[in-house]
């Protein structure tokens, strides 16, 4: 059976959010029974909204401002449509009205990609956490200035530099205004507060200061003393208050926050239930927002699964690469290096780096290995267990090369 979707805005996140939809469409129907079809899109330049709706199932609005989006979003909703949105602006300045609305209308009205992009900080209050006490949720909600920060710290570059580079990489809009004054950030701190809390928060009811004043000697020299530069947003019960606010901020290096770099964005929320839980990614990008959306418009589709679908016919790995570290203790004689890596060598294991330690007439060698699949190591291993040089059972352990910067750059 079809499912109607009519699109409000095909821009970034839009068009990717179609194109999303259209690959993903097979496999929504094999597990949902529904088949999620685009109606209708609206633009400035095409499109007609109640033709629109009348067509539609469920609205996307992915067009952000405030109106005619707060309009549009209303009226589906009132016309008994759920609605998915991205859009921080209407929900952080009009969001009693739009929840008061789908409540009394009986609808969805469903927003992840609001905050955090990818990130699922919106289901994992609302929904995970739904019974937890929360305390504090604070967090890294912005990957414009994060990258920009990242950039200065990285390579010492100035405010404005680093700025020109996000925006040549597309991390940084044409107008960076919002985001470098950290109006963004308190957006989406307004509604991140309103669910966590139960507290009316106005994106006005915000205070928040930028990243435009920060210059690169603020960074370099906090780097020397461990401390690393992020654009906070942080919302906490102080006595019996709550208090909401985005301001840039020095991190030690072991905080949770201090490692989360590039464009990427992540949220702690703490209750004495969970102690704590960090969720980190990418924050934004026009693919990786689409996919929240369309998240949200499955769960509007059907009552959220319980149980998984059935199970699809896919082969299980076993023999997985990996790079390892290797311990041997051998007998401090000529050849044993050359040996040992003969042996890993005809078994295709090739060394990244070795240290060897004298220890009287035995000597340790440590290695770390390139990544190899695990049954040409372990085939690698037992040849050398037998060598008569080999003084106790080798050791190994597997090694995770890729840093958290690599994967966030
Ligand atoms: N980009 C991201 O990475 C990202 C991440 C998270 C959330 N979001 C949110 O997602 C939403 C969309 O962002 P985007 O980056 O995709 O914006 P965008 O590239 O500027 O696209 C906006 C789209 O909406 C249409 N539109 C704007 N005003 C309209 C109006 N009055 N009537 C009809 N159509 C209108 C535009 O039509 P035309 O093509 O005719 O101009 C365009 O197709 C925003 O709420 C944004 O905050 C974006």
């Amino acid at each position: 059976m079809t499912f109607s979707v009519g699109l409000l805005g095909h821009g970034t996140v839009g068009a990717a959010f179609h194109k999303l939809l259209d690959e993903r469409v097979d496999a929504i129907e094999a597990s949902t029974g529904l088949r999620p079809e685009i109606s209708g899109v609206l633009t400035r330049s095409r499109g007609e909204f109640d033709d629109l709706l009348e067509r539609s199932d469920l609205i996307v609005e992915l067009m952000g401002g405030l109106e005619p989006a707060r309009e549009y979003i209303l009226r589906a909703m009132a016309a008994g449509k759920h609605v998915v949105t991205a859009n921080k602006q209407v929900l952080s300045q009009h969001g009693e009205e739009l929840y008061a609305a789908a409540r009394a209308a009986n609808v969805q009205l469903r927003f992840e990609a609001a905050v955090g992009g990818v990130v699922p900080v919106i289901r994992v209050i609302h929904e995970t956490l739904a019974a937890a006490h929360i305390e504090r949720v604070h967090g890294i909600v912005n990957g414009t200035t994060n990258f920009i920060l990242s950039e200065m710290a990285r390579t010492g570059a100035s405010y404005g530099d680093a700025l020109r580079q996000a925006q040549e990489l597309g991390f940084a809009e044409a107008d960076p205004t919002e985001d470098v004054t950290g109006k963004d950030a308190a957006a989406k701190m307004a509604i991140i507060a309103r669910l966590a809390f139960g507290v009316e928060v106005h994106l006005d009811d915000v205070p928040y200061e930028g990243i435009d004043h920060v210059t690169a000697d603020d960074i370099s020299y906090a780097k020397d003393l461990g401390l690393s530069l992020k654009l906070i947003g942080s919302a906490e019960r102080i006595d019996s208050g709550l208090a909401v606010r985005v301001y840039p901020a020095f991190l030690y290096g072991g905080h949770p926050l201090a490692s989360v770099n590039g464009s990427f964005n992540a949220v702690t929320i703490e209750s004495p239930a969970i102690t704590e839980i960090t969720l980190s990614g990418p924050g934004a990008g026009g693919t990786q927002t689409a996919s929240a959306v369309l998240g949200d418009v499955i769960s509007a589709m059907i009552p959220p699964p319980t149980l998984p679908p059935p199970a699809l016919d896919i082969e299980l790995v076993r023999d997985v690469e990996s790079a390892f570290y290797l311990y041997l203790e051998v007998a401090d004689r000529p050849g044993v290096l050359a040996q040992v890596a003969e042996i890993l060598g005809l078994q295709g294991v090739s060394i990244k780096s070795v240290v060897q330690k004298g220890l009287g007439d035995d000597a340790v060698l440590v290695m770390v290995m390139h990544p190899v699949l695990e049954s040409r190591f372990s085939a690698a291993v037992e040849l050398l267990a037998r060598l008569d040089f080999v003084r106790a059972r080798p050791r190994t352990l597997r090694v995770i090369e890729e840093t958290f910067e690599e994967k966030s750059a």
